[in-house]
């Protein structure tokens, strides 16, 4: 499994899948959830309903599957991190959950190349230091990570990417 990092709008990758940070009620919002439902479409939309019709929210570190619509990608996961309510094992779980989740997910749909956003360290407040730090653990401990291509950290901002960089040793 190949680990890339890039600075970009992760709306413009061609990635078999890639990721969104949503909320539990699967209906988009600001962030990343609000730019993929803008430029992916209502498709995309769609789908997040019909799966809250039929399972209900999204928990939090859980992760569901749909179109990507207008997108270069051809999958959207959207997984649900945990809102930082200060340093707790819970919240550190939960996020790597998000993480292992999304790849378990990637894996069961055949996805061979998938981009992440810095999931919780927008509007959910996730310290940018300790999320990378568990975004790249989970993601190097991942059980099935053989079955995995190629992951991409795609960073928005320059802070998450200079971390990631550090820790990546890029
Ligand atoms: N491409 C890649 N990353 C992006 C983009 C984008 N187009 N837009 C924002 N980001 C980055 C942010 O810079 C941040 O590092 O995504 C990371 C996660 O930030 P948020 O999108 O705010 O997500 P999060 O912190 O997980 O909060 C989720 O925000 O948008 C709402 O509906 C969403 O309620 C949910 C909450």
């Amino acid at each position: 499994m190949i680990l890339e990092l890039i600075k970009a709008d992760i709306t413009t990758i061609k990635a078999d899948a890639i990721v969104n940070a949503a909320n539990s009620s699967l209906l988009g919002g600001g962030g990343v959830d609000g730019a993929i439902h803008r430029k992916g479409g209502k498709e995309i939309l769609k789908a997040c309903i019909e799966i809250r019709n039929k399972q209900g929210k999204c928990k939090t570190g859980n992760a569901v599957i749909t179109t990507a619509g207008n997108l270069p990608a051809r999958y959207v996961i959207h997984t649900v991190g945990p809102v930082w309510n200060g340093e707790s094992e819970k919240n550190n779980a939960l996020l790597a959950d998000c993480y292992r989740n999304s790849l378990a997910l990637a894996i069961e749909n055949g996805i061979k190349v998938i981009a992440f956003p810095n999931i919780s360290t927008g509007i959910y407040h996730f310290p940018k230091n300790n999320a990378a730090d568990i975004a790249i653990a989970t993601v190097n401990n991942f059980a099935e990570k053989e079955k995995i291509e190629k992951v991409i950290f795609v960073c928005f901002d320059d802070e998450n990417y200079e971390l990631y960089l550090q820790k990546l040793n890029k």
